[in-house]
Parts: C-alpha cells; sequence; structure tokens
C-alpha cells in the first residue's frame, strides 16, 4: 500500500475519548471550520454549533460542535431571490445529511493534521429539544451528529476495520459465505478485545428480555455489541418526532402520493 503522510495520518486516526485542559486557538478552531466548509457539497446544507466549556462538553472535550443540516440559511437565500423550496423534505435531508458528514469528516482530518483527536456522538438529534433551547436555533435547522475535539490525553492504537475483501465489490455484490462472514466477525472481535476496548470504555450494553448474559468483559467484542445495538432498542424510538420539531416533514410528501 502506498504511504504518505495524509493517508499515514487517515489509518492512524482513531476515536479520542480523553483531552487535556489545552484549549485550541482561535486560529485552529478557524482551520477546522475552513477545512471542513471546503469539502465536497451538494447545497453547502450543513452548519456548524460550537460549545467551548469543557466543564460540561461530552468528554471534557474543549471543543464541542454540533454538526447541523440547516435548511434555514439556504431558504432564507431562496427567498431573496423570490424563491421557496418545493417541498421533498426527504431528499432535502438526505443531501443535507451527506453535505454535513462531509464536512465533518473533513474537520476530523484536519484536527489529525493538527494533533488533535475528536469523536462523534451519534445520539445527537434525540437531544433536538434542549439543542434548540440552547442556541436558539430557527426552524429547518436539524443536529445531526456531536463531534468533540480536543488534544488527546491518550494515545490508543487505531481499532480494527474488516478485512477489505467484505467491504470493497468490484463489479457484482459475491455471493457471501459463512466463511468470509465469520472471518470479518473474527478479525473485528479480535482486533477489539487485544486493545481491551469495551473493558477500558466500560461499555457493555445490557441485554433486554429472557436472553441470558454469557458474555463478560474477556469475551464480549464488537460484533456482540453491534449486535445488541441493532438486536435492541438502543434509542428512544421518536426519531420523526425528533425532525418534525426541527420543523422538517419528511413523509408528508410520499403520504400524499399514495
Ligand atoms: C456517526 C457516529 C456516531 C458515533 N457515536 C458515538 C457515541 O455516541 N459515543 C462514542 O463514544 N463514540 C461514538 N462514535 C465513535 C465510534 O464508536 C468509533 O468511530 C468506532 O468505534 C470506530 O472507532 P475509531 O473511530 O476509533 O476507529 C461514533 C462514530 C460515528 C461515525
Amino acid at each position: 500500500m502506498i504511504s504518505n503522510p495524509i493517508i499515514d495520518s487517515m489509518l492512524n486516526r482513531k476515536s479520542i475519548r480523553h483531552y487535556t485542559e489545552a484549549m485550541p486557538s482561535e486560529d485552529v478552531v478557524e482551520t477546522l471550520v475552513r477545512a471542513g466548509q471546503q469539502a465536497p457539497f451538494a447545497s453547502q446544507l450543513g452548519s456548524l454549533l460550537l460549545k467551548r466549556d469543557q466543564e460540561n462538553n461530552p468528554f471534557k472535550a474543549p471543543l464541542f460542535f454540533i454538526v447541523c443540516v440547516d435548511s434555514y440559511k439556504w431558504e432564507r437565500i431562496m427567498a431573496r431571490r423570490d424563491w421557496s423550496m418545493h417541498g421533498d423534505d426527504m431528499l432535502l435531508m438526505l443531501l443535507g445529511m451527506q453535505d454535513a458528514a462531509l464536512m465533518a469528516e473533513n474537520m476530523v482530518i484536519a484536527a489529525e493534521s493538527l494533533e488533535l483527536g475528536s469523536c462523534f456522538l451519534g445520539g445527537i438529534p434525540f437531544h433536538s429539544e434542549e439543542i434548540i433551547k440552547d442556541f436558539k436555533l430557527p426552524p429547518r435547522v436539524f443536529p445531526m451528529v456531536g463531534l468533540t475535539i480536543g488534544y488527546p490525553s491518550n494515545d490508543p492504537p487505531p481499532r480494527p476495520r474488516y478485512p477489505m475483501e467484505f467491504v470493497l465489490f468490484e463489479d457484482e455484490y459475491p455471493q457471501l459465505d459463512d466463511e468470509l462472514i465469520q472471518r470479518s466477525m473474527d478479525v473485528m472481535d479480535e482486533g477489539y478485545l487485544a486493545q481491551d476496548y469495551y473493558t477500558k470504555l466500560k461499555a457493555m450494553i445490557p441485554l433486554e428480555g429472557d436472553r441470558e448474559e454469557t458474555f463478560d468483559y474477556d469475551t464480549y467484542s464488537w460484533i456482540e455489541h453491534i449486535c445488541r445495538k441493532w438486536g435492541q432498542e438502543l434509542f428512544p424510538p421518536n426519531l420523526l418526532q425528533q425532525f418534525e420539531r426541527c420543523g422538517f416533514d419528511l413523509v408528508g410528501k410520499y403520504k400524499e402520493e399514495e
């Protein structure tokens, strides 16, 4: 494989959940945001909220960004040309999430290059009510994901990924045989166990219902974690309400078409 400073930095990246107290300079913040902005976009539908409140930020990170899908500011622009949104919020949200996610990942890569660490927080949409109040958000702004950034106070190894043959399917999606699936599961489980990842994170998801617990921190690893995430109710079942609270009607147009 080819190695160069950018590739090396990407391959060495890992989520950082422990930060020093050092506050990144204004110059650093500006650089992160400009790098984020320069990501490819469909419509520049991303906006960033920022809190520099280390005491209260997740993981006590000096910088806490909330990456939003922001149609409000775009609709303000449209209005100045006497246009209004045609009304497929589902499509708008899809493209907005693409924009916002690319922006966020550009910031992560920029952060790495400045020796900062970062970690995403995926549960942010479920806090839309507090975020709307706290940041005085207008309607049509959806808090998509959180992103903590700061100088790392630990240096964990990069985390494992599936083997490439389980990811790259050229020309045709293959018959996934059980052997490949098992190999991919083993790579992930063995890799996380070798790092004591869940033991250190204290992040074993409890079982719901009458399933009997057969794992402990010596055996609990990524596959079991992700099964428990997707196989049980991890988040409150009200995601559509979160979109609605932020002024997006994702299903209305499709209901009308039925
Ligand atoms: C959209 C998204 C949401 C995430 N949410 C959380 C979270 O809520 N809490 C957390 O500790 N890590 C979160 N992460 C970080 C993942 O756990 C992490 O990226 C994954 O375990 C792979 O590890 P790595 O980033 O160190 O390679 C999130 C990552 C992404 C991309």
